[in-house]
């Protein structure tokens, strides 16, 4: 496909995203074996897949918006809300949750005022547990973006959200 998509700063009408999302949909023949493939364009259109996107999805492709709805909250890479411009991610495999992993989360519940799968109502952080970055060696990690944290301490979590932009104390 050979479809550009919006970079992060680039702000398209409502009408260009609709546009964009059915031409998307087109150039996928609307099969819905391509059906993963064209959320993940979604999410990149809109940011986010909230009730009305999957509704256009559904209409586009001609499924049932219970089967948008099914994959959307069956992957957790799949958003129904607008994500932070960060995304925190806690391994919780087994050598990261035996070494503390379940502290940091706890730790940074507390230091965000967020749960998981929330973002904070700054944008600037989303929180999610993941399962085994291959970092198992250097437990706990806690991956932001791209970077993965090593050997992180609970106590240590806000000099890492400092690097992030965050103010708080
Ligand atoms: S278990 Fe956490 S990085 Fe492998």
């Amino acid at each position: 496909m050979d479809i550009a998509m919006p970079c992060e700063q680039e702000q398209l009408t409502e009408e260009q995203q609709q546009e964009l999302l059915t031409r998307v949909i087109r150039e996928y023949n609307r099969d819905e074996h391509n059906l993963i493939q064209i959320l993940h364009y979604a999410q990149a259109i809109y940011g986010c897949l909230p009730l009305d996107v999957q509704r256009q999805v559904a209409r586009d492709m001609d499924v049932p918006l219970s089967r948008i709805s099914g994959v959307v909250s069956f992957y957790s890479y799949f958003s129904t809300e607008p994500r932070g411009e960060h995304t925190i991610s806690v391994c919780l495999g087994t050598a990261c949750y035996v070494r503390g992993g379940k502290k940091i989360v706890d730790r940074l519940k507390e230091v965000l005022d967020v749960e998981v799968g929330e973002t904070t109502p700054d944008r600037l952080f989303s929180l999610e547990i993941k399962r085994c970055f291959g970092s198992c060696g250097l437990a706990p990690a806690v991956s932001i973006d791209d970077t993965v944290h090593k050997r992180v301490n609970p106590n240590k979590i806000q000099q890492i959200l400092r690097m992030y932009g965050w103010e708080g104390d």
